[in-house]
């Protein structure tokens, strides 16, 4: 394909990929199906990558992030970005009502909308596009997220219809979606990983990543609730939201009672007291309402304080609180070892459930809530999440009580605790005899998301602990069928089906045995990058910190785990032992056949950015061919692969170090031969 013809289809796919997007994303009504999807945005990918020149910055390929941020720049606002005053209670809102009325001419419309609990962004289009992305920071400056903002699928990088102002900003809220977290959190723990608290920090975390890869992974959401700029379209703030939604944004949707024009105090009440009950049902969380003057030329006669604007006022919906008696305090102990303190609590009401335990994360959290048994404490729920205790009521609290002693040895086997430097958990270190730590591996590795092992679960697991026929997933391999037929409610059948789950699992790739290993912190996606990565697990097994946290997105904590485990003979001889049960522990031979020696031995690092390659695709190669990948570098270093925007003082210090800088072009001809 020549230049134009190319130029011509790129824009073509642009197009069609852009409106897809917002189908998919904003109107949850998709035309075609995510295959079909795929197939066109990998053409658009081949093609900027074959054309360099004409790839857009704000392409649709960019939503899978990449780029890298090392420091977010501080920028002023155009327009300050303002707080809104809270109240927590229906009076305050009808005297606001009253004042709104008095002050200004003719009569007041308002516009009820939902108070997202979330992150704030502005974000500025400049002849329709996507220029910049900055958070509210202290309200007069904020940080330049862009690179992470672009990857949230519900903003757009181009406008779409007609009308929009050559320049103006748009403000809204960017969340994590409540069964997102949820996944998240699912995948943590079993990853072993600590679990986030709750949506809107996740969220907020998130968009400080500086790997926007990372943040385009972690499908935020937005809803827009406000435009600035010298000139909009229209007088009113309804009118220019519902406009925003046709020019591609998310907007909450009238039809779904999100966002109505209200012309009395009655109807504000009717919509707040609607979601007061309604949010429970929401898949975001918001945390209360708020009430806008609806005309721009009634809310510039209003003005503003020095904070907040005096035509808006945000109603805050109290979280729903009980009080309760803690009976006990008792320790679960995950399958890491990990141990977690649960709230025993004299069952009560609250949000619709019967709550019974609550989680306290850890030892510090006790402490510094002071909790004692027998105490009242109060417990509250947000949104779906978990309930969680937060405060005592000591006038409650009983005479003779003592502080609460945390736990010293192991509930479950009687091992005293550790507590790592710098941790907020404690662990049980008797990890080949603690028996909830050897079945929860042995039901780990079972797992869906691991060797999905057809008629084996929990309770069989439980079974053949006691029974004293396996303590650890390799134990599983050697079952027979007599054995199992003496197991309590097996027989032929179910027997046979085992079997025969085991034998499939043989099939299942590289990448979810190593998952199925259950090393702390490698869930699902650290174990497909580690597989990859490294191709065989004999590779893996060697392979230094140093070596592992080159690898993106694998940090110390994680590459001192994995030095860690394969450094534990009871680890290598199970794995060992799965090995010659016929498990799978290399990539798959096609992807083998890329591999080549040619690098063999020869370490790099990699710097600045690339033409045709990902730093990650680059690594990757660098590790299929042999060669090894480190952070910084050192005598030991062979070549820095020298990309566009590297430091000067790298170049500098490769110099003195005599190591070999070399291009992308360079590079690709060594591993081409
Ligand atoms: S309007 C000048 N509308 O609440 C007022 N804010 O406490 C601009 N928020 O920083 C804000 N939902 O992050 C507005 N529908 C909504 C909102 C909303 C959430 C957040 C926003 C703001 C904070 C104010």
């Amino acid at each position: 394909m020549n230049q134009n013809a190319a130029e011509t289809r790129i824009a073509t796919l642009t197009q069609a990929l852009r409106e897809h997007n917002h189908r998919y994303y904003v109107l949850s009504a998709p035309t075609i199906s995510d295959f079909e999807f795929d197939q066109l945005l990998k053409e658009l990918e081949q093609l900027e990558s074959d054309f360099p020149a004409l790839a857009d910055s704000n392409s649709p390929t960019k939503r899978v992030g990449g780029d890298i941020t090392d420091q977010f720049e501080t920028v002023a606002h155009r327009y300050p970005m303002m707080s809104l005053s809270n109240s927590y209670s229906q009076e305050e809102i009808v005297e606001f009502e009253e004042r709104v009325r008095k002050l200004v001419t003719g009569d007041p419309e308002y516009v009820c909308e939902l108070k997202y609990d979330g992150v704030a962004i502005g974000i500025r289009y400049e002849q329709g596009r996507l220029s910049r992305a900055v958070t509210r920071g202290d309200g007069q400056k904020g940080e330049d997220i862009t690179a992470n903002v672009k990857t949230i699928r519900t903003v757009p990088l181009q406008l779409q219809g007609k009308g929009w102002p050559a320049d103006f900003e748009i403000r809204g809220e960017i969340f994590m979606p409540i069964p997102v977290f949820e996944a998240l959190n699912k995948s943590r723990e079993a990853a072993g990983e600590a679990t986030y608290q709750n949506p809107r920090n996740t969220a907020s975390g998130s968009l400080k990543q500086k790997d926007s890869a990372l943040v385009a992974q972690r499908k935020l959401d937005t809803y827009l609730y406000a435009l600035f700029g010298d000139d909009l379209p229209f007088g009113d703030h309804y009118a220019s939201v519902v406009q925003a939604g046709d020019w591609g944004f998310k907007i909450p949707q009238p039809g779904q009672k999100m966002i109505r024009k209200c012309h009395s105090i009655d109807e504000i009440m009717e919509f707040i007291n609607y979601w007061d009950k309604e949010r429970a049902n929401l898949p975001f969380e918001i945390d209360g309402i708020v009430i806008k003057v609806n005309q721009y030329s009634q809310q510039e006669q209003l003005g503003y304080t020095a904070k907040s604007p005096r035509w808006a006022i945000a109603y805050k919906f109290k979280a729903e609180r009980v009080s309760t008696i803690l009976r006990e305090v008792t320790y679960q102990v995950g399958r890491t070892g990990a141990i977690t303190p649960v709230a025993n609590l004299e069952p009560v009401s609250l949000g619709g459930t019967t709550v019974k335990r609550a989680s306290l994360h850890n030892a510090d959290q006790i402490a510094k809530l002071d909790i004692r048994e027998g105490d009242t404490v109060f417990v509250e729920k947000g949104g779906e999440i978990i309930p969680k205790i937060i405060g005592v009521d000591l006038s409650k609290r009983p005479p003779g009580t003592k502080p609460l002693e945390y736990i010293t040895v192991c509930p479950e086997c009687g091992t005293p605790l550790i507590r790592k430097e710098g941790e907020a958990q404690h662990y049980c270190p008797n990890e080949s005899g603690c028996p909830p730590q050897i079945k929860g591996r042995m039901e780990h590795f079972i797992g869906r998301k691991a060797m999905d092992i057809d008629g084996l679960g929990e309770e069989t697991i439980e079974q053949l602990f006691e029974a004293g026929l396996a303590n650890n997933s390799a134990d599983l391999y050697n079952l027979s069928y007599n054995q199992l037929m003496r197991l309590e409610r097996m027989a032929d059948k179910s027997v046979n089906n085992l079997l025969k789950g085991l034998e499939a699992s043989k099939q299942i790739p590289f990448e979810r045995v190593l998952f199925a290993l259950g090393i702390r912190y490698v869930g699902e996606t650290v174990a497909k990058k580690l597989a990859r990565y490294f191709q065989t697990l004999d590779r893996l097994k060697v392979a230094t910190v140093e070596e592992l946290v080159a690898v993106d997105e694998i940090g110390g904590r994680i590459a001192e785990s994995v030095v860690d485990f394969f450094s534990k003979e009871h680890h290598l001889e199970v794995v060992g032992r799965l090995r010659e049960a016929g498990l799978q522990f290399e990539i798959s031979e096609e992807q083998q056949a890329l591999s080549t020696d040619r690098l063999e031995g020869a370490t790099f690092v990699i710097s600045g950015v690339f033409e045709r390659h990902t730093r990650d695709e680059l690594k990757q190669l660098i590790e299929q061919n042999g060669g090894k990948n480190v952070g910084s570098l050192s005598g030991k270093t062979a070549y820095l692969l020298a990309g566009d925007k590297m430091g000067p003082a790298k170049l500098a210090k490769a110099e003195k170090l005599g190591i070999k800088i070399i291009g992308e072009a360079d590079f690709e001809a060594m591993i081409e031969g």
